[in-house]
């Protein structure tokens, strides 16, 4: 549906140039979420703006849909190796919707006004146009808001005017930049639970940027991690929640889940991480459709080991169990040595924090 590949944009400033964009490749799935998730300053408005050609990337190739590969030279636009037209650009702009953190509405028209105005001058007539109104209207439940200003509207009510706008013309893609950081967590929720319903009901591929690993966590299929305009990783979102590889998605992953927050956590509460000697601290990691509880029981009884639980926390992504504890981990050296063993083979992924069983450098 939307396909990348080696995109290049760098801005020269006075003070020096700034690579936004540093070969960026990756594949969208007709009807899937796509997450983009980086700090500010890691080039994902650069990407997005360069998806539907507001900027024109230095390089590379993309691909949108059916249509022919857009190949950029040098800060131009081709199709089959000649300019690409304004009509060929504004075709490929209408079937991308766009929607930001600012809303972008018109303060001066109305609800009803704002989700018309983009389907002026397409050939609708008034009634047409009155008629699409209504069901988008419909779709983001603000049927009681048609007549009201902007100004009127909660943060999260202008959002739900935005996407209809966004949809009016029917684009099979919608992209959203941030469009969830200016609201408060409820009005966040209901945003993308709206996000995902489109998505699913109407099939509409997104591409959603954000800063925030929570966002991605609640609607994304997949995700990319974006750091200085490179994607570092990419892959699932339960495989990059449960195993974070590159060093920013791990510090992602800590922020929106307890698990992940546990090396801070034991480093603030010095004494919750004591052991004594010949134990160790364990993260362990319940991955894919293992049962916890279960194989712990049994990894205790057929080991001889004893695990004293610290912290625990579990959840459910993209309708698999995710979670894990830490816990202090005793034992015979053999014993130990066996349960870790056990517990890998059960897919528990056991992490060791802290290890009581080698003599620790410089004492504590
Ligand atoms: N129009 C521009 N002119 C110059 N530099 C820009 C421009 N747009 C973005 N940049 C720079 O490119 C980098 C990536 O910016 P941006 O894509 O906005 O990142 P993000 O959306 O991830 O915060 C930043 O260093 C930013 O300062
Ligand atoms: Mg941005």
């Amino acid at each position: 549906m939307i396909e990348v590949r080696h995109l290049n944009k760098t801005f020269h400033l006075k003070s020096g140039d700034v690579t936004a964009l540093d070969d960026v490749s990756f594949k969208v799935e007709k009807g899937s979420v796509f997450g983009v998730i980086g700090y500010s300053g890691a080039g994902k408005s650069t990407l997005v703006r360069c998806l539907n050609l507001l900027e024109y990337p230095d390089s590379g190739e993309i691909r949108i849909g059916d249509g022919k590969a857009v190949v950029l030279r040098d800060g131009q636009a081709t199709i089959d190796g000649r300019k690409m037209t304004g009509r060929e650009q504004s075709a490929m702009r209408r079937g991308i919707g766009m929607i930001f953190q600012q809303f972008n509405l018109l303060d001066r028209l109305t609800v009803f006004d704002n989700i018309a105005y983009p389907l002026q001058h397409t050939g609708r007539n008034r009634k047409e146009i009155e008629k699409r109104v209504w069901e988008l209207l419909e779709l983001v439940a603000l049927t009681d808001k048609a007549n009201v200003f902007p100004s009127q509207l909660s943060g999260g009510q202008k959002q739900r005017v935005a996407i209809a706008r966004a949809l009016a013309a029917n684009p099979p893609i919608l992209l959203s930049d941030e469009a969830t950081s200016a609201l408060d967590p409820e009005a966040t929720e209901s945003i993308l639970s709206l996000l995902k319903e489109l998505n699913r009901k109407l099939g509409i591929t997104i591409v959603l940027i954000t800063h925030e690993m929570a966002v991605v966590k609640r609607i994304a299929d997949r995700v990319a991690v974006m750091e200085d305009g490179r994607i570092v990783e990419e892959g699932n979102v339960y495989d990059i929640f449960s195993n974070p590889k590159a060093e920013i998605s791990k510090r992602f992953v800590a922020s929106s889940s307890l698990l992940g927050k546990m090396d801070s956590l034991i480093r603030e509460n010095a004494e919750l991480a004591e052991i004594r000697e010949g134990e160790m601290l364990v993260r362990l990691v319940f991955e894919k459709e293992c049962v916890g509880e279960h194989v712990l029981t049994s990894a205790a009884k057929e080991t001889g080991i004893d695990l004293n639980l610290l912290l625990a926390d579990a959840e459910y992504l993209q309708g698999r169990p995710l979670g894990g504890i830490v816990g202090i981990l005793s034992g015979a050296p053999e014993s130990v040595e066996k349960g870790m063993a056990y517990l890998q083979e059960h897919h528990v992924r056991c992490e060791v924090i802290r290890d009581g069983r080698v003599p620790q450098n410089g004492g504590a």
